[in-house]
């Protein structure tokens, strides 16, 4: 793979991890001074919560780190596939989904996971229906791997 610099995050809802993802990349590109070099974004796989805000515990939780997640719920869409280089879902769904909806094209389909943790690529678990700590749990793992993922952006640059 060439450079990235259209990168894309993936969940379900797109209210929790993958606007989480976006929000702390963005942050840690900027941190970095690169921030205007890259376009991020996210989105979901369902239609539960088109238009909304990221969930108020999601929002609250970063926060609390220091990350501000200012999003839109969308769908993810198969011209979605052409204008980013770079596509991270969240754990193996996504990727089958994404796999689907990009078909033939050359577009680069990874699990955020696989950044930072090569013997094992977990899966970000979907926070919404536990407690507070798995929002925490949510933010550490989605912290760890786009460090990783902000680092191996910033090197092949
Ligand atoms: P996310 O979490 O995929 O991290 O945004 C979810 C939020 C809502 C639903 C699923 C996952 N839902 O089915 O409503």
């Amino acid at each position: 793979m060439g450079s990235p610099r259209r990168i894309l995050f993936v969940c379900t809802g797109n209210i929790c991890r993958s606007p989480l993802a976006e929000a702390v990349l963005r942050k840690k590109l900027a941190e970095r001074g690169a921030d205007d070099r890259y376009e991020i974004d996210s989105a979901g796989t369902v239609t539960d919560h088109l238009g909304e805000q990221a969930d108020t515990r999601m929002r609250r939780t970063a926060a609390r780190r220091g990350v501000r997640i200012n999003h839109v719920a969308r769908r993810v869409t198969t011209h979605d596939m052409e204008r980013f280089d770079l596509i991270v879902g969240m754990d193996d769904r996504h990727l089958r989904t994404l796999r689907a909806l990009a078909g033939r094209r050359s577009v680069v389909i990874r699990k955020l996971g696989e950044f930072g943790n090569a013997s094992r690529a977990a899966d970000v678990p979907d926070p919404w229906y536990g407690g507070m700590e798995g929002f925490e749990r949510v933010f550490d793992m989605v912290d760890q791997s786009c460090e990783a993922l902000a680092e191996w952006l910033e090197q092949g640059s």
